[in-house]
This record gives structure tokens, C-alpha cells and sequence, in this order.
């Protein structure tokens, strides 16, 4: 059995104290976590500061990139090892914002995930077609094609730590979400691919979210499909009532 993940991906939001203070309406109104895994993911600047709140919750942390090198002359950039030392457990790789806008590129990908794994963490590598890839029909090709580049030598045990993120570019803070039956069917796909590169025992324990204008309104609809394992949450993660909603779906 797959635990669900849900992630909140803050992106560039949240000063230190606006970190702290979304952090604390978090664990106030967080309840029981039962049957499912919560992870926030704020920008570098704050997740110090935010990490002793958490410690003895069941809340995780996540970064949302890294740089592959443990240390070095590598000015502006965060080493796997930096991001562990403040109590990060995941990070999350590859998103499409930065294939967009800091051309990030699967083998980039790759490096930084196998950075990740021997620091400790657990990759978040995120997956996805754009808008004008699946109205060609191309959707399955191009995230295919992702997978193979992004996940090349890993190795079974190491994918047992991964988590995918399927997060289709154009329903990233659109509002345009996919639908369930669409979203399934790229899972499935995805475990496909895993199953022939992994083996099926990896491959069925590999938790595949899925991200893009997740919303408390359709949240319970994407998380009762067979092959969605949690959410990748961007702008809903940004307010604790609504996020809280998103975590205990039905
Ligand atoms: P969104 O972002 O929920 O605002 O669409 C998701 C993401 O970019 O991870």
C-alpha cells in the first residue's frame, strides 16, 4: 500500500515571519494525519526558521531545488548537504518553472536527483507536458521521454525513495485542472514506464502525485484514482485553511 503525500510548494512566497506564521495555522488546525504524509515545501530563506516548529509533528520538509555539488565555488547556489543539515527530508526537482525559466534539463535533472539520494533526501522530480505537446497528441512521448532522462542509472532501491510529481504545464496556477479519468491515465502510464525500467514491485510502490491548480473542491475526485498517491500544491498551499482541506481529502 501507497501512503498519500500531499507537498505544498510555497514557490517564492513567504518572508521568514509570513513562513512562520502560515506554519503555526498549519499545526493549529492540523488535527490527526491518519493514513497520509504532509510536506511543506517554503523557499531557502525560511526553512530554518521553520524547521524547529515542525520537529516532533508529523509535518516533513522539503526544499524546491538544489544544486548537485556538495560544496564549493558555486556562488548563489545550496548543496544537498546544506539542505539536510536544516532538516529537509525532501526536495523537489525539475519543476517546470525551472525547465522554463532557468533551463533545467532532464540530465540536469538526473544529476541533481542522484545528489539528492546520497545526501539523505527524497526527490520530488516533477514530470509534464505542455499545452500545445498534448493537443498534438504527444503527452505520453513527452513525459516518457522526461521519465527516461531524469531517472537514467538510478537503480530499484534508490527509485524506492523517489516520489514522481506528474504536473501537466498547463494546469500549473491556471486553474485549468485535469480532469481525474486524463490523470489517471498518464499514472498509469508513468507506472508503466517505471514497471519496465524498475520492476513491478518498485514500480507499485512508487507514489506519483499529481500536481496542477489542486484545489479543495477537486482534490477528493483526483485522489480517488487508482495510481494518484498525493498532490504537488502550489497556490492552495499558500493559506492554511484551504491547504488543511486539500490534506484531509476523502
Ligand atoms: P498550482 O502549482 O497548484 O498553483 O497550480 C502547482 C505546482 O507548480 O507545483
Amino acid at each position: 500500500m501507497r501512503t498519500p503525500i500531499i507537498a505544498g510548494n510555497w514557490k517564492m512566497y513567504k518572508t521568514v515571519g509570513e513562513a512562520v506564521d502560515l506554519v503555526k495555522g498549519l499545526l493549529e488546525g492540523l488535527g490527526e494525519l491518519r493514513g497520509r504524509e504532509m510536506v511543506i515545501c517554503p523557499p531557502f530563506t525560511a526553512l530554518y526558521a521553520v524547521r524547529p516548529l515542525l520537529v516532533g509533528t508529523s509535518v516533513g520538509l522539503g526544499a524546491q531545488n538544489l544544486y548537485h555539488e556538495r560544496e564549493g565555488a558555486y556562488t548563489g547556489e545550496v548543496s544537498p548537504a546544506m539542505l539536510a543539515d536544516v532538516g529537509c527530508g525532501y526536495v523537489i526537482l525539475g519543476h517546470s518553472e525551472r525547465r522554463q525559466y532557468f533551463g533545467e534539463t532532464d540530465a540536469g535533472v538526473n544529476r541533481k536527483i542522484g545528489a539528492a539520494l546520497a545526501a539523505g533526501l527524497r526527490p520530488i522530480v516533477c514530470v509534464g507536458e505542455v499545452k500545445a505537446e498534448r493537443d498534438q497528441g504527444r503527452a505520453e512521448e513527452v513525459v516518457g521521454g522526461q521519465l527516461a532522462g531524469c531517472l537514467d542509472g538510478l537503480g530499484a532501491e534508490q527509485m524506492a525513495s523517489v516520489v514522481i510529481a506528474y504536473e501537466p504545464v498547463w494546469a500549473i496556477g491556471t486553474g485549468d485542472t485535469a480532469t481525474p479519468d486524463d490523470a489517471q491515465a498518464m499514472h498509469a502510464f508513468i507506472r508503466g514506464r517505471l514497471r519496465e525500467q524498475f520492476g513491478p514491485e518498485t514500480a507499485e510502490g512508487v507514489r506519483i502525485q499529481y500536481g496542477g491548480s489542486v484545489k479543495p473542491d477537486n482534490v477528493d475526485d483526483l485522489m480517488a484514482q487508482a495510481d494518484i498517491d498525493g498532490a504537488l500544491v502550489g497556490g492552495a498551499s499558500l493559506k492554511a485553511e484551504g491547504f488543511l482541506r486539500i490534506v484531509h481529502f476523502q
